[in-house]
């Protein structure tokens, strides 16, 4: 259910700048969309489409977001081509009128990245696969949201929720925030991406909800979470909420 935080980036190809249209994703089945291993270990990303003039299917990677996409090679029907030719690191298969796989053998550290397909010259991408090659044990987030701010300021009409998950490992996550059982979409602004201590390699990631003082009752549940994938299971039972707060509403002039 993460994928979508690498849709529509902007990405550079060749110093280009490229904004990957949303409507073109549909059209690339890009399978799967998170993949967590240790060194050494090898990884199968497949490319799908159904573009019947298509024949050609091409695979880059970006290491962080919005630096540069390089090319790993292209597929021309059944004619596989790699950007460097005598590389034992990267495996294709397939026929690019249909589908073609891509095994990436032995993974190091340094090879954590999103990794994407297109189909035909990257007109068409794949939601992208975000690959992480562990450096350090697997971690869950811990989530506090924090006391609310702007509460003081009697002319302000919102407050201001902010959500921090915080050492975890790897940044498979994406934040959620919802009212009751309803999730909040509008007002929520969350970072694009983690950040990671350096030392520890754990990272955090806080995202901020804005939230009307009339709005802000007692009777309302405010609830942040974290969802993260550690491999193989997808777990969001890592939550913290708040309550409005009773006579809020009075303090607005
Ligand atoms: C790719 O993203 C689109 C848009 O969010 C989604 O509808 C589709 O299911 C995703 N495809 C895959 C293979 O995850
Ligand atoms: C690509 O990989 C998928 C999943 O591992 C597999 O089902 C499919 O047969 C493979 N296709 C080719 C052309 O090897
Ligand atoms: C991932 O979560 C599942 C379910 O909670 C658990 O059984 C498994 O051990 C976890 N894997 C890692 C690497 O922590």
């Amino acid at each position: 259910f993460f994928g979508h935080s690498f849709l529509c980036t902007l990405v550079t190809l060749s110093g280009e700048v490229l904004y990957i249209p949303q409507n073109a994703l549909k059209f690339v089945d890009q399978t799967p969309s998170e993949v967590i291993v240790h060194s050494g270990q090898a990884c199968t990303l497949s490319c799908s489409h159904s573009i019947s003039s298509y024949n050609t299917i091409l695979w880059y990677y970006q290491h962080e977001h919005g630096q540069g996409m390089h090319i790993i090679g292209y597929t021309f029907h059944s004619t596989h081509n790699l950007e460097n030719a005598d590389d034992k690191k990267y495996k294709l298969k397939g026929d690019a009128k249909s589908s073609v796989n891509l095994t990436i053998s032995e993974l190091t550290f340094k090879e954590s990245a999103v990794y994407f397909c297109a189909a035909s010259s990257h007109t068409y991408f794949g939601n992208g696969t975000k690959i992480t090659v562990l450096e350090r044990d697997v971690k869950e987030p811990e989530v506090e949201i924090l006391k609310p701010s702007g509460i003081e300021t009697r002319c302000k009409k919102t407050i201001t929720l902010v959500c921090v998950a915080e050492k975890f490992y790897p940044d498979h996550v994406s934040i959620t925030w919802t009212l009751g059982d309803k999730e909040i979409k509008e007002n929520v602004a969350t970072d694009p991406y983690a950040t990671q201590d350096k030392t520890t390699k754990l990272f955090s990631m806080t995202s901020r909800l804005k939230v009307s003082k009339k709005e802000f009752k007692p009777k309302n549940k405010y609830r942040c979470t974290v969802n993260f994938y550690n491999g193989t299971h997808d777990i969001s039972d890592n939550t913290d909420e708040i309550n409005g707060i009773e006579g809020i509403s009075l303090d607005i002039n």
